[in-house]
């Protein structure tokens, strides 16, 4: 399969890509640049780090700020606060994405990557809750086909856990490793999940994105990405069949941005597969 360059955009920390159904949109952050992307295009520049985003159902986006959820209007680029978080200050919001019942759930991460002080919430539109506690790098998120599993990175373990999933309650059970990434393929970083069930893991110092069978723990497939930092991948295109990766440059040494000059564009490959939808916040 043949990774191509969507834009040598050289995101500092390229994340939190999200698409967008109703207008065939691929969002996507910068989130140390505080930038809001639309493909190639450059839709805002924040006053504050900028995590991950979803599209809402009324053509807004909901942000996942530093330590707040935010109501967007790409239209107007006015913001509202929705929901602030009670956060350490060394702490931020990492990736998060919507559930498939139109709630909000994103992870906090410790900025310096050491203290498992990060959490997971879920919120409603109304209501915050704590999903998860003692987070170090709240990563990626995925469902199940059939929304019965929810399945969570936090990144320094180098696994996926996997979790019962009540979604008329949104309620966590059962946590379990799905997923053990052995050392030599990076650190599993961002995730999305095909209509197969199986899962497309982005590594972190891979300079590849992963395709995974939760069930069995195994690797079905390797994707070489020319970033060194793949960071996240979600499905889109008119098929759901195009897998879109972000990149970044940070935390890199010369050489490595020689061998890999292209770190931190957005790159996107043709797959096998469907997707599963990016699903919409509920408002
Ligand atoms: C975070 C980075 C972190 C990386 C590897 C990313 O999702 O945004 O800050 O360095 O994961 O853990
Ligand atoms: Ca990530």
């Amino acid at each position: 399969m043949n990774v191509e360059l969507v834009f040598d955009g050289k995101a500092t920390l390229g994340e939190g890509p999200s698409w967008d159904e109703k207008t065939q949109t691929l969002y996507w952050v910068d989130i140390v640049q505080k930038k809001i992307y639309a493909g190639k295009e450059l839709l805002a520049e924040l006053d504050d780090f900028i995590g991950c985003l979803a599209p809402c159902k009324n053509g807004h986006l909901i942000l996942g700020k530093r330590a707040s959820f935010a109501d967007f209007d790409p239209v107007t680029s006015r913001q509202t606060l929705l929901s602030a978080l009670n956060e350490p200050a060394t702490n931020r919001l990492n990736d998060g994405k919507c559930d498939p019942g139109g709630r909000f759930i994103a992870g906090t991460m410790d900025m310096n990557e050491k203290d498992p002080a990060g959490s997971v919430y879920s919120f409603d539109g109304t209501v915050t809750r704590t999903l998860l506690r003692n987070v170090t790098i709240s990563n990626g998120m995925a469902w199940s086909p059939d929304c019965k599993t929810f399945y969570h990175i936090d990144t320094p373990t180098r696994e996926v856990k996997a979790f019962d999933y009540d979604l008329t309650s949104g309620e966590l059970a059962n946590p379990r490793t799905a997923i053990r990434v052995p050392e030599s393929l990076g650190w599993s970083d961002g995730m999305t999940s095909d209509t197969e069930g199986n899962l497309w893991i982005a590594l972190w110092g891979g300079a590849a994105v992963s395709c995974w069978n939760p069930n069995t723990g195994q690797l079905l497939e390797q994707i070489s990405v020319p970033a060194l930092h793949t960071s996240s991948c979600i499905f889109g295109g008119r098929n759901r069949n195009e897998l879109f990766i972000t990149s970044a440059r940070k935390n890199m040494s010369e050489t490595d941005l020689q061998k890999y000059p292209l770190s931190g564009g957005l790159f996107r490959v043709e797959t096998k597969v469907e997707g599963m939808p990016t699903f919409e916040f509920s408002t």
